[in-house]
């Protein structure tokens, strides 16, 4: 059998037409360098196959019909949270302070002076006396308005000693047109604690939306001409508590989108003091990828479509999934919530909130954590 397929195969080599088959068989002198030139060349060619196969497959090179034309109205405004640099409110403080005092019959002096402490919750800075804090913290979870589903609400009480938004913003302008600014602004939780939040679509529990995006199908309001403009109140004879050594309040821009955090990357802050009119200018960018883009591996493409991958706050975006890795590691370091993330955080029910007993933890392992971040 063997022999017969041989003896075949050299009859045929005779007759092929290529010239070099018939030296390889019949040339003496010669066939040795046919028999290298020939496996050269087919190296080559499969070399040349291979890479070219390699190269395609790292970077794919996709051919659409989609256009470039992407027109300034479809883009989204960006989310504005203005921030007040004051945490605690004097006057409600003192509501505050004689409610507990009446309750618990304690001086009502002593308890204003220990009501400031609170304001650490916000930047995770240590008081001078830390003696006041484990004392203050019992005290405070006496009470029992202060305890929902069994454990101190840090939330709740910090939300009852800031300035609401119907006294901080006035002569709201959008698009040129006025606006009740409560149809505009909601309070809404920041990395900077509670703000007057505009067009933020990621509410999760707390807030109930405004009218201007349920009026837009709680979606987020597009850019249009003129902005928005608003007046900012600020009571000087009000502040209890800042995180910063200025009168004033910070402006937060953020995707609409993503929750406002500036560790996490897209967000851009501005401090506007008192007395002042401010213009803040944005420009947009934005990237988008045509569905086609997904047949590539996540590894090849080196991007995430915003439904591929679930972070804690729902669909995926970079900053959201930064923001989910550090309350992950202050859970992880600290085994509580800062309250700022902790109505975002879905499973929010099997941790508490951060309190004031925390704060040590919270000062030595995160505050250093978060400025790294920043
Ligand atoms: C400003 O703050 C002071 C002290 O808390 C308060 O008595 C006053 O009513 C506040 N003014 C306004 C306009 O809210
Ligand atoms: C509360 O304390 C202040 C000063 O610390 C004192 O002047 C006042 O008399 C006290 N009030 C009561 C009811 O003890
Ligand atoms: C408040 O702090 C003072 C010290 O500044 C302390 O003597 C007092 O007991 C504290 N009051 C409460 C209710 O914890
Ligand atoms: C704005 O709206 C709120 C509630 O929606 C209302 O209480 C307030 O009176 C309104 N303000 C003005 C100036 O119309
Ligand atoms: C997540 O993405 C899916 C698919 O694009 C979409 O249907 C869904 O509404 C998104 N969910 C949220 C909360 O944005």
């Amino acid at each position: 059998m063997q022999e017969i397929l041989t003896r075949n195969a050299g009859a045929q080599m005779k007759h092929v037409g290529l010239l070099s088959y018939q030296w390889l068989h019949n040339g003496k002198r010669n066939r040795y360098i046919w028999y290298l030139i020939y496996t050269s060349i087919w190296a080559f060619t499969i070399y040349m196959i291979y890479f070219i196969c390699t190269t395609f497959m790292e970077n794919p090179t996709y051919t659409t019909l989609e256009s470039f034309h992407y027109p300034v109205r479809e883009l989204a405004m960006p989310g504005i949270s203005v921030c007040n640099l004051n945490k605690i409110s004097k006057k409600r403080a003192e509501a505050y302070a004689e409610k507990l005092a009446i309750s618990t019959g304690i001086n009502k002096s002593d308890i204003m002076n220990n009501v400031t402490l609170l304001g650490h919750l916000y930047d995770f800075s240590l008081p001078a006396d830390l003696g006041t804090l484990e004392h203050f913290q019992v005290f405070l979870e006496t009470y029992p308005d202060n305890i929902q589903g069994g454990s101190f609400d840090t939330q709740k009480v910090l939300k009852e000693l800031t300035t609401p938004c119907h006294e901080t913003l006035t002569d709201c302008v959008l698009h040129g047109a006025f606006w009740n600014c409560s149809d505009l602004f909601v309070t809404e939780l920041t990395m900077e604690g509670f703000c007057c939040v505009f067009n933020y679509i990621a509410q999760r529990k707390t807030a109930e939306f405004p009218r201007i995006l349920k009026e837009n199908d709680n979606n987020a309001v597009k850019i249009g001409n003129g902005g928005l403009n608003f007046k900012i109140l600020f009571n000087v004879t009000d502040m209890t508590y800042t995180t910063m050594s200025t009168l004033g309040s910070k402006i937060l821009i953020s995707l609409s989108t993503d929750y406002p955090d500036k560790a996490s990357g897209g967000l851009s802050e501005e401090i506007v003091n008192i007395g002042v009119e401010s213009f803040i200018r944005y420009d947009a960018v934005t990237t988008t990828t045509t569905p086609e883009v997904k047949n590539y591996p996540i590894e090849k493409r080196k991007c995430i479509f915003r439904d591929e991958v679930q972070t804690i706050f729902g669909n995926y975006s970079f900053s959201d999934c930064i923001m989910d890795c550090k309350i992950k590691s202050v859970i992880a370091l600290c085994q509580c919530v800062p309250f700022n993330y902790f109505s975002v955080f879905p499973r929010s029910e099997l941790y508490d909130q951060c309190t004031l007993t925390d704060l040590v933890c919270l000062n030595s392992h995160i505050r250093l954590k978060m400025s790294i971040l920043v």
